[in-house]
């Protein structure tokens, strides 16, 4: 191992090798609040909650104190054959009362991945059970990020997808990536868009055979894709084309859910009305892993009654529903409605504000967001929309400049995006932008050194 403790032992997920081979990792050693340390002592202001998921601060005593009482009462059980801790019955009764359609049931994965593939495999469980083996086929959108085990690997709408692992399975379609920017036709309006991604919906439905469809999973507002919150009219459309066909709509409130939006859900924030919603990341403030599968009524009955036809749901993970993780999101959903969640609609406004302001930078073509998340997309040339050519790594330098003064920020494609945690204050919103812009100015001057 050299001093820059990079190559270990240890792989590195989704790291830049060229990043990780000048610099090493970084190794982090604690957190304070909306900060973060290395075993340098350098402090970050983490812009993205980690992963989304670490909305209630780096050193929450309440979470702690939770996990630590859960620990002491009941440290590890699982919920088959019948079994269950009560910290999970009260969790998911808590679930259903708060989730943003009627629903009845919720099943407890280990991540927002292992959620997703287990609803398609409920999907395709109620399919065989109900005497329709040929619904098979999920709707997915490009550019769309569902995870990364092999079926939710299969919906994440990404190039990297096909070309390293050769996936996805073949029951998946996409369908076009609802970025208005990037996609619409020369002076089409947002709803005239969104108009024209529900006729493609519709065709690929009717080509297909709406009898074959299993359901279709759309993130609220696009995370892992560069922030892409949906055009005007965008879910009013695509769920007219849903409902005519009764094609199961599945909301993957991963990032989305419980206030990243500025409303408690993305469905709320949009007007979906999902059949299926899964969640994770906030659900445990990153303090657990944990996935939730949460159920309508109807989708829980028809389960129900595949279950009985089968003697049992011939599905669950050991740790699924474990009782540290479910107190653990009990106190997390404490803490939301004691006053982060509040906060987000104080500073969201604050934060979309200044995230706006920053468009007026040379390098940047668009910004966008909504709530407490944000992209700023990096162009090198303004007028067209011309994007800076791949060997630039035009994201990953604002990302590690960024670092070096003491900002997390994450590059995505050709984008830089944020996502601070919900208990940040207007003084530290402040604090990101001003690092960013300096940021922004240097890499400009970089740049320009390059391509002239
Ligand atoms: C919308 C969405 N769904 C699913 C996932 C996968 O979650 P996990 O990484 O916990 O498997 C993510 C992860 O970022 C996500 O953003």
């Amino acid at each position: 191992m050299n001093d820059t403790n990079y190559p270990s032992a240890f792989l590195h997920p989704f790291s830049n090798i060229q990043t990780l081979e000048r610099d090493g990792p970084m190794v982090v050693t604690h957190g304070e609040g909306v900060y973060i340390f290395d075993d340098k002592g350098q402090r970050y202001l983490e812009g993205n909650s980690g992963l989304w998921n670490v909305v209630l601060g780096f050193d929450n005593p309440r979470l702690i104190e939770a996990a630590q009482k859960a620990y002491g009462r009941m440290p590890a059980y699982h919920a088959f054959f019948g079994r269950v801790t009560e910290s999970a019955l009260e969790l998911s009764e808590r679930l259903v009362s708060i989730a943003p359609m009627p629903a009845t049931r919720v099943f407890y994965a280990n991540s927002g991945s292992e959620a997703n593939d287990s609803i398609i495999k409920l999907l395709w469980i109620l399919a065989e059970a109900e005497g329709k083996p040929h619904r098979r086929l999920i709707l997915s959108r490009r550019n769309a990020y569902h995870g990364m085990t092999v079926a939710a690997s299969s919906l994440t709408g990404k190039d990297y997808v096909r070309s390293a692992s050769g996936l996805p399975l073949p029951e998946v379609r996409f369908l076009s990536c609802p970025h208005h920017w990037r996609e619409a036709l020369i002076d089409e309006d947002e709803e005239t868009f969104s108009a024209r991604l529900a006729d493609e919906l519709d065709r690929t439905i009717r080509n297909t055979g709406a009898d074959c469809i299993a359901g279709f999973f759309a993130e609220p507002v696009m995370g892992a894709g560069g922030v892409i919150p949906p055009p005007r009219g965008y879910f009013d459309a695509i769920q007219t084309v849903l409902r005519r066909y009764n094609i199961p709509l599945i909301a993957d409130e991963v990032i989305c859910g419980f206030g990243r939006t500025g409303s408690f859900w993305g469905s709320l924030h949009y007007g979906i009305e999902p059949d299926i919603v899964v969640a994770s990341k906030v659900l445990t403030a990153g303090f657990f892993p944990m996935g939730a599968v949460i159920l309508s009524p109807d989708m829980s009955e028809r389960l129900e009654r595949a279950a009985k036809k089968l003697d049992e749901l011939p599905h669950g993970f050991t740790t699924g529903a474990h009782p540290v993780g479910c107190a653990i999101a009990m106190a997390a959903l404490d803490e939301l409605e004691a006053g982060a969640f509040d906060n987000v609609t104080k500073v969201a406004p604050v934060f979309q504000k200044q995230l706006n302001a920053m468009s007026d930078h040379p390098l940047i073509g668009e910004s966008r967001g909504v709530g407490l998340m944000g992209a700023l997309e990096l162009v090198a040339d303004k007028t067209d929309k011309t994007p800076f050519a791949d060997d630039i790594d035009i994201s990953e330098r604002v990302a590690v400049r960024a670092l070096h003064h003491g900002l997390v920020c994450r590059p995505l494609g050709q984008a830089v995006v944020l996502a601070p945690p919900f208990i940040i204050k207007t003084e530290q919103i402040e604090e990101l932008f001003s690092i960013l812009r300096r940021v922004l100015d240097e890499v400009q001057d970089d740049v320009s050194g390059i391509t002239t």
